[in-house]
């Protein structure tokens, strides 16, 4: 049993209001993905990660030099393409079926090597396998057509989904295949099978940079632990 990192990382980035694709923008001195790899190349359980690139992709190379890991242009139309797409390279460079995948965002710069630890930890045992995710903390209010709170959602029950999320290759190849491609993450392909992946409490700075202003905010972090 090994463990295997897959981060898709074939998005455009258009909610992110950037001139090239947002994985590529720098960030404290290195681009966002650079980040991400350094962060999971600290991990010692992992045997190795392999990123999906958009087959078109011209930039991985000089963003992250000396890159260690594998790379594949097979990213697809929608994350859950990419993902199973990255899937399938895993396998054809020897992963067996049983190993455990962590997929993580490329956007999720942030990510420290004792997260990824912890949730090893967490769900290495598990049947299923599991995420990071953080409970909600706000307030939260269903809305009408007119932009007016219907009613107020009880928040005790309710996390946010983060990544890593960690399954065995096999079951999540599976359920992504069962699942098409309106699934945002690989647990809820997983929940649709019947089953429920292991909630594993994380830090709120596992923000994913999705929206222009969340730019200024990671790199404000990123300089902060370099200090
Ligand atoms: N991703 C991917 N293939 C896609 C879409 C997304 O590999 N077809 C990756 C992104 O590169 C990102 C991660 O999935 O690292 C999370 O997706 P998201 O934050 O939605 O990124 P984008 O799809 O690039 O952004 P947007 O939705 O704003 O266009
Ligand atoms: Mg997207």
């Amino acid at each position: 049993e090994r463990f295997f990192a897959l981060v898709p990382a074939a998005g455009s980035g258009s909610r992110a209001g950037q001139p090239i694709p947002k994985q590529y923008v720098e960030l404290a001195g290195r681009s966002l993905i650079a980040h991400t790899l350094a962060a999971l190349a600290a991990v010692p359980e992992l045997a190795q990660t392999l990123v999906v690139l958009a087959p078109e992709d011209a930039r991985f190379a000089a963003a992250v030099p000396g890159f260690a890991g594998w790379s594949a242009r097979c990213g697809g139309a929608t994350r859950a393409a990419s993902v199973r797409a990255g899937l399938q390279a895993l396998r054809e460079r020897g992963a067996g079926e049983q190993d455990w995948v962590l997929v993580h965002d490329a956007a999720r710069c942030l990510l420290r090597p004792e997260w990824v630890q912890g949730l090893i930890e967490a769900c290495r045992a598990d049947a299923v396998g599991g995420l990071l995710a953080q409970p909600v903390a706000d307030t939260l209010k269903r809305a009408d057509a007119q932009g007016r709170v219907q009613h107020t959602q009880d928040r005790r029950e309710l996390w946010a989904a983060q990544t890593p999320q960690m399954f065995r290759l096999g079951l999540l190849a599976h359920a992504l295949d069962a699942a098409g491609e309106a699934v945002t993450d690989e647990a809820s392909a997983i929940e649709q099978l019947g089953l429920a992946p292991r909630l594993v409490r994380a830090p709120l700075d596992n923000f994913k940079l999705t929206l222009p202003e969340d730019f200024a905010l990671a790199e404000l972090i990123l300089r902060s632990r370099q200090a």
